[in-house]
């Protein structure tokens, strides 16, 4: 059983989902449609990701009230109109009439919040969209857009897992009653390898990324991994029936490391932790096509 949250918004959250980011065609068909036969709701996609008709074929035929899809608006639409009409382009290549979480992608502080906020009340209440919220914003964002929102931002979704310890952030949205997801949940594999968390593991009888997964979960935190094994699709969803020890869960806060796997091209909006390498060589061309923009890349995820 996948625990839920209960968001803001009043709607109920999968606290695990399936990341799609660099799933295209039939690799993400496959891997959507396995996660869904082993009882994930919960998927993750957005419009960058380029994949929405192939997450829209996973999920045809399935009960639609019994799935939670969560995407997200592409940081050059935020005005109120652009809004509108990228969340209208979503609904149609998703195939389906609502979309249960809508998140900015990324802030643009070139772009009013306040027209983006906006245009998410309108979604609401035109019932295009369940709850909404943000991805990728700091204290001071998440601030600004809570004063123009008419609506109750529902989570935050930022870079997380224990390379990545973002505590203070999350006592910030704790506080201001957002929840929080985790993208990159396993630190794109980089975790995995870590001593503290394969010896935890050991000790429990479980693999480092459902350590990971658990740690996360524990601390109230969603989670999407992304997977296109249905050997590890399965088994990060084995992390709601047992528990870390408060001892664990002090000792993998405590590992200490602090490092950032996603860095995007665009350098307007300010990062923690160390740069990590550009990954633009694994993006399949026809989504470096769709998000280029002289010839400059201006996404990472
Ligand atoms: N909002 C944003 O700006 C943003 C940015 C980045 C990502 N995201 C979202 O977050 C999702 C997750 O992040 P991510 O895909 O970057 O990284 P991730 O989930 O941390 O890592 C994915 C990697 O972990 C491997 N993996 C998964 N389960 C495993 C297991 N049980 N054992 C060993 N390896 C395992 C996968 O390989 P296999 O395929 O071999 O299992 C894959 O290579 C994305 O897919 C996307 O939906 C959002």
């Amino acid at each position: 059983m996948i625990d839920t949250l209960k968001l803001a918004s009043g709607h109920k959250m999968p606290m695990l989902g399936l990341g799609t980011w660099m799933l295209t065609g039939r690799q993400c068909e496959e891997s959507v449609k396995a996660a869904i036969e082993y009882g994930y709701t919960h998927i993750d996609t957005a419009e960058l990701y380029g994949n929405h008709r192939e997450v829209g074929k996973a999920i045809k035929g399935h009960d639609r009230s019994k799935l939670f899809i969560t995407s997200k608006l592409w940081r050059t639409d935020l005005t109120y109109r652009d809004a509108l009409k990228a969340c209208d382009r979503s609904l149609k290549e998703l195939g389906t009439d609502y979309i249960d979480l809508y998140l900015i992608h990324w802030p643009n502080d070139k772009l009013p919040i306040k027209d983006t906020m906006r245009a998410f009340k309108y979604l609401i209440d035109e019932e295009k969209v369940r709850s909404v919220g943000l991805s990728n914003f700091d204290e001071t964002r998440i601030n600004d857009a809570m004063k123009f929102s008419k609506v109750p931002l529902s989570t935050n979704q930022v870079e997380f897992h224990p390379h990545l310890y973002q505590r203070k952030l999350l006592q910030y949205c704790n506080k201001r009653g957002i929840s929080m997801t985790a993208y990159c949940p396993l630190a794109r594999g980089e975790v995995l390898h870590d001593p503290v968390v394969r010896d935890i593991a050991e000790k429990n009888g479980k693999v480092p990324a459902q350590v990971c997964l658990r740690w996360l979960v524990q601390h109230g935190i969603v989670v999407i991994p992304k997977s296109t094994n249905p050997d590890h699709i399965k088994s990060n969803m084995d992390i709601f029936d047992w528990k870390l020890t408060d001892q664990e869960m002090t000792r993998i806060d405590g590992i200490g490391t602090y490092e950032r796997q996603v860095n995007p091209a665009f350098k307007d909006i300010p990062l923690i932790g160390p740069i990590p390498k550009p990954i633009f060589s694994r993006i399949p061309n026809f989504v470096k096509r769709r998000y280029t923009k002289n010839g400059k890349f201006f996404s990472d995820g």
